[in-house]
């Protein structure tokens, strides 16, 4: 009999990884033993630590360790325990559930709002149940990879959905792709358009305001994961659709993450009308088949909406830092992608060479995670910077002078 250890299964990922390691496409997990703040610490290979600038979380407007935001989890956890110990439907729904959820509801400007463990699961959960048989989905080509899934599982759990993809922000191939949904969808059938806020490689938007238009032209659906956009874009952090000046009735269905501007913990939503998330609650299996949003992360994620609602000029100290650090960025010779977000890539060409650059700004004390070939297209690898409300205009200027010594 095949133990365990001499299963050919391992053998099969024993090859993999060092075809991974020998390709020099290895992830290593960098550790941190520090809250995650504008410097972290992160602990070397032997065991010693040192203290970084970190450049390269989505901890956009500094709430993952604001003391409001600790307290809050930490009382959930007092009063209610780690967690339900069971799916929502059965006894997993805690009185801060319904509490979060109608904040997020009041932040959107919507009728609605259902969370899950992770914006994963809730992407997941919006298309395998709420697309029919001779529905489409159209789909940005840069779409984020929960989005790429949720449209193949609905392919298998609901056969007959059609699928089109359109090239990134291209609005002329997304009407064209929107045609012939239209002619290949079912009469009586929708057609669902679903598109990141924020592109998460290029820091770019998707333009909401015109694909608004479109849609109402098409009668289809607009869907919009906004997992790096809310907190982040418009006046007072709604996200991309308040950057265009649309409301959250403009939107048919946000999805979103609760782990990155708001509180950063873990966690995602779906928002929109009531009977959608009705039929959420009813029908999708990552609610009907996994547990609930732990307490404390839940407390903390209201706690963190509250906050930004509170305190709009944190999104306004965002977006003078974003500005500041692209312009000296820029002006240190470096290529950086135009957009009003908190991702500013730069772009360095090879894959090698991003990851080099990489490994030389940590030695420098400025951690920037280099993203290559197949993540990004060939060519075309870049340091993704991510800036934070919480980064002081020193924070900036040293990571400028880092760049500067590579
Ligand atoms: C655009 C986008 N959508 C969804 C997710 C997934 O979010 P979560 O970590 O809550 O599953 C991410 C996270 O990387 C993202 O960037």
């Amino acid at each position: 009999m095949t133990t365990a250890i001499d299963h050919p299964f391992l053998a099969r990922a024993i090859s993999t990884l060092s075809s991974l390691r020998a390709a020099g496409e290895l992830k290593k997990l960098v550790t941190i033993d520090s809250p995650m703040d504008p410097v972290v610490t992160i602990v070397n290979d032997g065991g010693s630590k040192h203290d970084v600038l970190n450049f390269c979380s989505n901890n956009y407007l500094g709430l993952a360790n604001h003391p409001e935001v600790v307290e809050a989890g930490i009382k959930g956890m007092r009063q209610f325990g780690a967690g339900t110990a069971s799916v929502r439907f059965i006894c997993g729904t805690f009185t801060p559930h319904h509490q979060l959820e109608s904040r997020i509801a009041e932040f959107l400007g919507v009728e609605a709002s259902y969370t899950f463990v992770s914006c994963w699961n809730s992407t997941e959960a919006l298309f395998p149940t709420l697309c029919e048989p001779g529905d489409a989905i159209v789909s940005d080509a840069l779409n984020h990879a929960c989005i790429i899934d949720s449209i193949r599982l609905a392919g298998v759990i609901k056969k007959g959905v059609h699928k089109f993809i359109y090239q990134n922000n291209d609005l002329a191939d997304f009407e064209s792709k929107l045609e012939a949904a239209r002619e290949k969808a079912a009469d009586d059938h929708v057609i669902w358009v679903i598109t990141d806020g924020v592109f998460s490689m290029e820091g770019s938007i998707a333009n909401l305001a015109e694909m608004r238009t479109i849609c109402n032209k098409h009668n289809a659906l607009l869907c919009v994961d906004d997992s790096h956009g809310t907190g982040v874009m418009g006046q007072t952090g709604r996200g991309t659709h308040e950057h265009y000046g649309l409301t959250g009735q403009d939107i048919d269905l946000f999805t979103g993450t609760l782990g990155k501007a708001l509180g950063g913990a873990a966690g995602g939503y779906l928002a929109g009308p009531k009977a959608a998330i009705d039929m959420v609650v009813q029908r999708a299996r990552p609610t009907l088949f996994s547990n609930a949003l732990p307490v404390s992360t839940a407390c903390s994620a209201d706690k963190a909406i509250q906050i930004l609602m509170r305190e709009p000029q944190r999104v306004q100290k965002l977006r003078d830092n974003v500005e500041y650090a692209r312009t000296k960025i820029r002006a240190a010779g470096f290529q950086v992608i135009e957009s009003p977000t908190a991702i500013c890539p730069i772009i360095v060409g090879e894959t090698s060479k991003a990851i080099a650059m990489s490994k030389q700004l940590l030695e420098l004390g400025v951690y920037v995670i280099g993203f290559g070939f197949p993540v990004v297209p060939e060519g075309e690898a870049r340091l993704r910077v991510q800036i934070s409300a919480a980064h002081s205009t020193e924070h900036l200027d040293a990571l400028v002078d880092a760049l500067k010594k590579l």
